[in-house]
Parts: structure tokens; sequence; C-alpha cells
């Protein structure tokens, strides 16, 4: 290899890690010298940017001001010190569509620079993986040798355990030693190795708890609390309960029964007025204005719970992306053929 290549590869690596801001080009550089390849486990790829999160949350988040302030001062308070006591386990519960998946990825969004491609960042998805109950050994290994690998390149990592629902109970019962205080030796391709883990954050989603927090929400009301009135309090406990019971992987777990998850977080099932913000984000994501007509449209097919659920939406702002894009379709069509008919 010539040097004309060697330096046209190596200015290729430099500009697929400019980060922009304003010293990005200084930033890039010591970066770059610093770590070569990329995606490193230091402070440039892994901003763990709050003040980031706190505006993309409130900027984009509707309709869940407990699950917002939660999450913020769960994760400020476990980065604001060197060595946190444990890693820190978040539990979100809520119906479909209010927001979980949402929420965990501007959180990964805010705290890797390459975001959900960061290779510090993991995510399974119960109805994909560890759903097969005669496969739960070689599940558990499977788990402990990914997130201790995971782990022993980077202690800031992050962990998503998507529809924990589906999940066959018990198996989160090997998360345990991970998520409790100080370092843990795991058996690690053939030999045992001591993990780091009280820089790791775990997150944990499932639909557990919903008609829990529906109904805790309804009684609020009726006792005259505003739904801006509801605290973390009013839900917590509930939850935890209704995820100890209800079946899947957090079923009757030790996660649970050994108070290794910190927060429980509710997603409150969404209103009216937090469709309506859904449907024209949707619309200037693709940077138009809607008319009330068209608000109507999409909000059309939104169904609602029964009676006392009636104000609640069954599947929150889920597909509501979908709908909004269809009627853009249509009206960028209708305005071609009348662009068309006027020429
Ligand atoms: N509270 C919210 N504020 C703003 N947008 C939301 C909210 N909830 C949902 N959305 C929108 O709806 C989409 C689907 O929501 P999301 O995937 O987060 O739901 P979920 O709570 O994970 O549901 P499920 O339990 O079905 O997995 C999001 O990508 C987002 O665009
Ligand atoms: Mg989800």
């Amino acid at each position: 290899m010539n040097s004309s290549s060697i330096f046209f590869i190596l200015s290729f690596i430099f500009v697929s890690q400019v980060n922009c801001n304003k010293f990005w080009w200084i930033e890039s550089a010591v970066n770059f010298i610093k770590c070569p390849l990329g995606d490193c486990c230091n402070d440039y790829y892994i901003p763990q940017n709050i003040t980031g999160l706190r505006k993309e949350l409130d900027n984009n988040l509707f309709g869940q001001h407990i699950a917002q302030d939660a999450v913020i001062s769960a994760l400020a308070a476990h980065i604001a010190i060197e060595n946190p006591p444990k890693a820190l386990a978040m539990s979100f519960h809520g119906l479909a569509g209010t927001g979980k998946n949402f929420v965990a990825r501007i959180i990964t969004n805010n705290f890797f620079m390459k975001g959900s491609l960061s290779r510090h960042f993991q995510v399974y998805t119960g109805r994909i993986e560890f759903s097969l109950q005669d496969q739960i050994n070689s599940y558990k290994e499977l788990l402990v040798e990914k997130i201790a690998e995971s782990l022993l390149k980077c202690p800031k990592s992050l962990f998503v355990f998507d529809e924990v629902d589906l999940m066959i109970p018990g198996l989160l019962d090997v998360l345990v030693p991970f998520l409790d205080h100080g370092p843990v030796r795991v058996p690690f391709k053939g030999t045992k190795q001591s993990v780091l883990t009280n820089k790791a954050i775990f997150i944990f989603l499932s639909n557990t708890g919903s008609h829990e927090i529906a109904k805790a929400l309804v009684d609020l009301r009726s006792q005259g609390k505003s739904r801006e009135e509801t605290r973390l309090e009013d839900f917590e406990s509930l939850i935890a309960v209704g995820a100890f019971n209800e079946k899947g992987g957090l079923h009757r777990s030790d996660t649970i029964s050994t108070s290794l998850i910190d927060h429980y977080v509710p997603f409150l099932p969404l209103e009216k007025p937090h469709i309506r913000q859904c449907i024209k984000a949707a619309f200037r994501l693709r940077e138009i204005d809607p008319s009330e007509e068209h608000i109507e449209e999409a909000m059309s097919h939104v169904t609602f719970g029964d009676k006392p659920y009636d104000l609640y939406a069954k599947n929150g702002c889920k597909r509501v992306d979908q709908k909004v894009a269809s009627i853009v379709y249509k009206i960028t069509k209708s305005n071609e053929l009348k662009s068309h008919k006027e020429l």
C-alpha cells in the first residue's frame, strides 16, 4: 500500500468520526489519535448527555410527566458519581404505544454518539429471542456471556430488554449478579472473569401492570386528582406487584424479589389531546402543516377503551405515524394533480 492510499484511508476514518458541534474538528482530531477505529469506551463516544436527553424529552414526549421526571433523575443520579454502588435498573410499564421504546431510543441516542448502532448498546426482544421454554438453560448461558463480554469491553454499556412479558419466566434471574452491588465473577470463554457492573444501565420494557396503572389513574381522577397531579408513588408499588404476579419474564422473578430493580416507571395511558400532539408531530416531521380535517382523519383510526377507560387510547400513539404518512401521501398526490391541471 502506498503512502497516498494510507493517507486516503486515514482521512476517511477521520471524516467518518466527525461530530457536528462547534469544535468538532479539535474533538475529532484528538479522538482520532486516541481511538483510530472509533466507538471506543470513552466520553466522546459515550457522552451520557443529560441536557440533550432532557431537551429531547421536553420537546417530543407527550403526557408522561412521571416517566419523564423519573427517567431523567435516575439517569442523572447514576452518572453523577464516578463509582455508583450498583448498576442502574429501570423497568418501564404501560399500555401499547405510550412511549416506552420511544424513551429508550431517546436515551440511547443521547448516551451514545452512535445511538443504537453503538457497540456498547444491546437490545433483547422477548418475542424474537428467549421464547422457548426448553431452551432456557442455553439462553441463560448466552445472556451471561454476551452481557459479560460487553461489560468487559465497556462498563458503561446499556442493555434494553424489550417485551419482557413475552420472555420465559425465570430467564432474567441470571441478571441478578449483574444488577447487584459489587463486581461479579462469571464464566466467560472457559475461564472465570471479574466483571465491573456498577456503571451499567439495564432497562426493561413490558405491558405488565398496565391495567393496574389505568385503574389507579381512573381512581385518582374520581378522587379529584388531575392527571398532572399524579406522582410516581401513586403507581410504583402496584406496578412491582403486577410485574411480579403477571405472566412473563419478571413472573415471580428473583430480580424483583431481591429488590434489584431501582425504579418502576409508569407510562400513563394516552388521552385525546396527547394523540393529537403525536399526530401533529408526525405531520411536522413531513413538513406539513395539517388542517383540522387532516388531524381528524388521523384521529378517526384511534380506538378508545370502554367505560371507565373511555378517555384512554387503547394503543396510544402506535401506528399514528403510519396513518399520517398515508394522509400526507394523499395530500401530495392531490397537490401534484392540481398543479398538473393548472399547467
Ligand atoms: N408519549 C408519547 N409521546 C410522543 N410520542 C409517542 C408517545 N408514545 C408513543 N409515541 C409515538 O408512538 C410510537 C410507538 O410508541 P412506542 O414504540 O414507544 O410504544 P411502546 O410503549 O413501546 O408500546 P408497546 O408496549 O406496544 O411496545 C413512537 O415511536 C412514537 O412516535
Ligand atoms: Mg415497545
